[in-house]
């Protein structure tokens, strides 16, 4: 969620300090992989190695026959990202593209909000909230319903389950929707500060159910499962990389830039992609794919990459002279779960002392067993789906998803903030991505058109109800926690997004949670706004695929992280399947 609610510079001085001790590789020797793979030939090459592309390279490379190319314009995950704690930390560093949103009169007071994307093997999936929530049934019956055929909530169930290594006895239990043995480790936290269990007993006062809103029922309270194991994060790469790194079949390369995918004009066919260093741009090479080339570069950068290759909207390609393989409407369909500041509790005693606590917090969670505020989010662990009035109360489909975030006391606050992050799940507003330019290193234009689908306000504003509600809890009374009220946005906000309290926040810039979607959006051939047709293969164009959060047709009603790695599992059979005639999953 935002870097600047988390004050945690004592603690940001201390890892920037460690990491430039530690991080002593020179620009050249990073470059060096790069010179050697011009001209090289693979079955695959996987662009991007985010949540989705982590795992198509570990499912790829299991066919030994097969060889895989990872390229990843990042470095190397980190080890600080291992620490849940330091949660936020990392958005102002290497760790993150650092895009912004073309100024909107609506949102951010009319200036550009960050769009934090994570950059390195693991992508977002590094850099994250680490919540495991794969969104509601009906989301993906939904899907099928618009001509993706498969993409049923029975038929992605298996995905789900496939990844999975559930270390909860009381979740695993549920065979139905968990499995244990997969290579992702999914858990609770081992730490839960006083806060987030007030905060569950307090929803559970006014009528939520503890749930596992990952199996029979989404509408309740959770202290969620998150993507960790002993309280070190578990990432895409972590998970799906590291323990399959030695497979012989299988090279790995970071600090690559790819600037264009390489298409045969008339059988329009991939062949392979054009890159340069990521930080050495002299090197500017051609590497090729005999069997596909995989998009996997995420809601922001598979658009932008098939705009620059020839595949976009007339418009956008004309206009920058681009040479046209296929008019198709990449970019558009953007959806987001945003949100805007402002309704918090005030709260004097908050024990998760990150910046205080430096030694002992360092100590509690020194190996083996690691423990304490480190091993942990705080309070965005707790995760609550809720029905507005404007929801079908007959069945179980919540309509907002609610989430906290500390902010710590400062010079400037004498009391810590509780963040009360409502979003809305299904929102209506679309925006678009889209580029201005050629050059592959210009920023990409994210028009994120938040709120302006009245629906979104709507049920935006409605949330704030439960806001109330549990400011009225005991929990909330004997805890001391106080709504201020005279902070909770009011339709005014949304009309004019022009208030002073907004313009004038330092920490303005908590406004979306980040679940960029649907730019590439999968559909049959008959639907026009269509880029990928349900097996994830580009419309009209041969050997081309994108597996990534940008095929969602609509947001799920959820975190994505999850939702993206089933997309990934899926994919990589639906390719298997391709070009192994006896392959049974
Ligand atoms: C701050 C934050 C908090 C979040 N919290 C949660 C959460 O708690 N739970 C949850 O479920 N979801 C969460 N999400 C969302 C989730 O993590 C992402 O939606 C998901 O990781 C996206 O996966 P992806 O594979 O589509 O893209 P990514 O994981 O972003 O991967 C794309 C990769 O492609 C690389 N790339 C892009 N362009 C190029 C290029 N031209 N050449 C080479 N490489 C390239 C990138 O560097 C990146 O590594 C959060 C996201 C953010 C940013
Ligand atoms: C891989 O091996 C299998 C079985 O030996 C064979 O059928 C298939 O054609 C091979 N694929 C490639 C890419 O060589
Ligand atoms: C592209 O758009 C950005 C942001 O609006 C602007 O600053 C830049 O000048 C534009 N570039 C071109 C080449 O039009
Ligand atoms: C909270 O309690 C106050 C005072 O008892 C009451 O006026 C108000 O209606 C309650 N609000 C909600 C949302 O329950
Ligand atoms: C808050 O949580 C702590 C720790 O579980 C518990 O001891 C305390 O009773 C809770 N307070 C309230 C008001 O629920
Ligand atoms: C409550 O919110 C109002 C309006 O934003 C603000 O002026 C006031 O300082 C806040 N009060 C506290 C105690 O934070
Ligand atoms: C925002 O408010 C300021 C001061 O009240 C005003 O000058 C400006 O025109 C407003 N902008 C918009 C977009 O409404
Ligand atoms: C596409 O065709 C399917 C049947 O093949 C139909 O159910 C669907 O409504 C069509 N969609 C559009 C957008 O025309």
């Amino acid at each position: 969620m935002n870097g600047t609610c988390m004050a945690v510079s004592p603690l940001q001085t201390l890892i920037t300090l460690v990491t430039s001790l530690i991080n002593t590789q020179t620009p050249e020797d990073l470059n060096s992989p790069l010179q050697l793979l011009n001209g090289a030939t693979f079955d695959f090459i996987i662009v991007g190695g985010g949540s989705a592309g982590c795992v198509l390279a570990n499912r790829l490379s299991e066919i030994q026959n097969w060889s895989i190319l990872l390229l990843e314009a990042g470095g190397e995950e980190p080890f600080e990202a291992d620490v849940p704690g330091f949660l936020g930390y990392s958005y102002d560093t290497r760790m993150n593209w650092q895009f912004e949103t073309v100024p909107e009169e609506i949102i951010c007071g009319g200036k550009s909000c960050p769009v934090v994307r994570g950059k390195g093997l693991g992508g977002s999936s590094d850099i994250n909230a680490m919540l495991y929530v794969r969104g509601n049934k009906l989301d993906y019956d939904n899907w099928a319903h618009l001509g993706n055929t498969g993409w049923d909530f029975k038929n992605v169930l298996p995905y789900f389950k496939k990844s999975e290594n559930n270390l909860d006895p009381d979740i695993s239990k549920d065979t139905k929707y968990h499995s244990t043995g997969g290579y992702l480790s999914v858990g609770r936290f081992p730490y839960q500060d006083t806060a987030v269990q007030n905060l569950s007993a307090a929803f559970n006062e006014i009528g939520f159910k503890y749930v596992d809103f990952n199996a029979e029922k989404q509408t309740g309270i959770m202290i969620s499962q998150v993507t960790q194991e002993n309280g070190e994060r578990f990432s895409s790469n972590r998970a799906f990389l590291k323990p399959i790194r030695k497979r012989q079949n299988i090279k790995v390369v970071t600090n690559i830039r790819i600037t264009k995918i390489l298409i045969e004009p008339k059988t329009k066919t991939a062949y392979g992609i054009e890159y340069v260093g990521e930080k050495n741009q002299k090197i500017h090479n051609k590497v090729y794919a005999s069997k596909e080339v995989i998009l996997s570069s995420g809601a922001v950068g598979s658009p932008v990459l098939l705009m620059r290759s020839g595949i976009g909207p007339k418009d956008v390609l004309d206009v920058l002279g681009i040479k046209a393989i296929k008019y198709l409407d990449v970019g558009r369909n953007l959806q987001d779960h945003a949100t805007v500041p402002g309704s918090y509790y005030m709260i004097r005693k908050y024990e998760d002392t990150q910046v205080t606590n430096l030694l002992m917090n360092s100590i509690l969670y020194s190996r083996p067993k690691r423990q304490g505020p480190w091993s942990a989010t705080g309070t965005t662990q707790v995760v609550a789906f809720a029905k507005t009035k404007y929801a079908s109360q007959n069945i179980d489909y919540p309509d907002i998803g609610i989430y906290f975030l500390i902010d710590a006391a400062s010079k400037e606050n004498e009391l810590n903030k509780l963040n009360f992050i409502p979003t809305v799940l299904r929102p209506k507003s679309r925006g678009k991505i889209t580029i201005n330019s050629t050059d592959p290193f210009s920023p990409p234009l994210i028009y994120p058109n938040y709120f302006s689908h009245p629906y979104d306000i709507k049920v935006h504003l409605e949330s704030y109800k439960i806001a109330e509600e549990l400011a009225n809890t005991t929990s909330f009374k004997l805890a001391n926690y106080k709504l201020n009220v005279s902070a909770l946005p009011t339709e005014e906000y949304f009309k004019t997004g022009n208030n002073s309290e907004w313009r004038d926040l330092a920490n303005f810039r908590l406004f979306s949670i980040f679940h960029l979607s649907g730019t590439c959006k999968m559909g049959p051939s008959n639907d026009t706004s269509a880029v990928v047709d349900p097996t994830l293969k580009v419309h009209g164009v041969k050997q081309l695929r994108v597996i990534d959060a940008s095929i969602m047709p609509h947001l799920v009603s959820g975190n994505i992280n999850a939702p993206t790695m089933m997309i990934a599992e899926k994919g990589a059979d639906m390719i298997k399947k391709f070009w192994i005639k006896t392959f049974k999953k």
